[in-house]
């Protein structure tokens, strides 16, 4: 899971450091975002350290990514911890004045609040009116605990543990811990959409993101799995715990994914794989014709890696796990097309999205139908493109 961990400028900061161990620990790919005041508690290089990554407070960090709103949309979980009485202030209205409170404004997904203060500042009405706000907005924001303050002081304002913020957190997002039943397990994932070149500088390609197979990695790895991540021209950060190999073509992902399936207990072949190449690829620039005419290009068939893989069964017991992405038409709904498809490609389980016109393909979420071998439907799930994938692993652990 990609999950955001806001740091506000308390001394409960340093804590914050721990949570970050228990949540990248449990499989997650965690981005810190301090904010400047929390930097005089914890410095930066200690968040990037133990993230590894970037650990930005400012909205002018990094123009070209445009980080205030990519990292709220790409998350699937925003935690905030220490959450001191101005994070909260300036959360309750909106306010857009640093890089985490922006990206609070663009997260679409469970936001967790942990207050740490001091307990006049907590009991403040000011205070209790921001935490009521927060919360009718569907803002998670836990009651601190009671216990030894910044100096002799005690009473309530403590930040609770930081198991306690890790369980809570998580809890929102499917489960205390989520399941563990990938442990020992090699699993081999493909992801995005191939590019077959048509000369040295245009190829043919889709409009794969690679979101889902991405969300499919992260959450094996939540689940204990050790991930092989065999990616075709994606854009995105890879999940930090996998074992990443980059491919263009059909043909590459093909000897990537049949290598590491050698050892592997499940394939899942979540890209988008040309089916027809160029039958050859131009050694220089096809130019324009003089005469205007028309370019015919001759496309032959790729093997069908996913069917292959369902024959043969690299490794005893594999189990193998394909897409169908369908637009439906004339003859057939998006579902009877994935019928036929789980039949005839012999995979244990078929996930059939509907993709064209802002559906499946490069979007936030998913909506998927997950169909067995004989096509008989066995789950379906919509959402969040983690929370389809924890669906996917749901039915693939149904299956053993
Ligand atoms: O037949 P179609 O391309 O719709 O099937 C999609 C499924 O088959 C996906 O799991 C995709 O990864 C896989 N596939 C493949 N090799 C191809 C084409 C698709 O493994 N040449």
């Amino acid at each position: 899971m990609r999950i955001i961990l806001g740091v506000a400028g308390g001394i409960a900061a340093y804590k914050a450091a721990l949570v970050l161990r228990l949540l990248t620990e449990a499989g997650h790919d965690v981005r810190v975002i301090p904010t400047v005041a929390s930097l005089e508690f914890v410095g930066r290089a200690t968040w990037e350290a133990l993230s590894g990554q970037p650990a930005p407070s400012d909205v002018f960090e990094d123009v070209p990514q445009v980080l205030h709103v990519e990292l709220g949309k790409t998350a699937d979980l925003v935690v905030v911890a220490p959450a001191t009485a101005d994070l909260l202030s300036r959360a309750a209205t909106g306010r857009a004045d640093d890089l985490l409170t922006a990206t609070l404004l663009t997260a679409r997904c469970p936001v967790l609040l942990a207050p740490a203060m001091h307990t006049e500042m907590w009991e403040h009405p000011a205070t209790q009116a921001n935490v009521a706000t927060l919360r009718s907005r569907g803002v998670h924001v836990l009651e601190p605990a009671s216990g030894r303050l910044t100096g002799a002081d005690t009473g309530r304002g403590r930040l609770p543990e930081p198991a306690d913020i890790v369980a809570a957190a998580l809890a929102l997002v499917g489960g205390a811990a989520g399941p563990r039943d990938l442990v020992g397990q090699h699993v081999v994932i493909s992801a995005g959409g191939t590019r077959e070149p048509l000369d040295p500088v245009r190829y043919l390609g889709n409009r794969s993101s690679g979101r889902q197979g991405f969300a499919l990695a992260q959450a094996a790895l939540a689940r204990g799995a050790r991930v092989t991540l065999v990616a075709a021209n994606v854009t995105l950060p890879a999940p930090a715990r996998a074992d990443l190999v980059t491919v263009e073509t059909a043909a590459e992902l093909r000897d990537a994914v049949r290598a590491a399936a050698l050892d592997a207990d499940v394939v899942v072949m979540a890209a988008a794989v040309a089916d027809f190449r160029p039958a050859t690829a131009a050694e220089t620039k096809i130019k324009k014709r003089p005469d205007g005419s028309a370019l015919v290009l001759e496309l032959v068939q790729t093997p069908d890696i996913l069917a292959e893989l369902a024959v043969e069964r690299l490794r005893a017991g594999q189990l193998v796990i394909g897409f169908a992405a369908e637009t439906g038409d004339g003859d057939a709904s998006v579902l009877e097309h994935g019928r036929a498809k789980a039949r005839r490609k012999g995979a244990d389980l078929l996930v059939v999205n509907a993709v064209g016109a802002g559906r499946g393909f490069g979007t936030a979420d998913n909506s998927v139908t997950i169909l067995d071998a004989r096509g008989d439907v066995v789950a379906s799930a919509a959402g969040s493109k983690a929370a389809v994938a924890q669906a996917i692993w749901d039915a693939v652990a149904a299956l053993r």
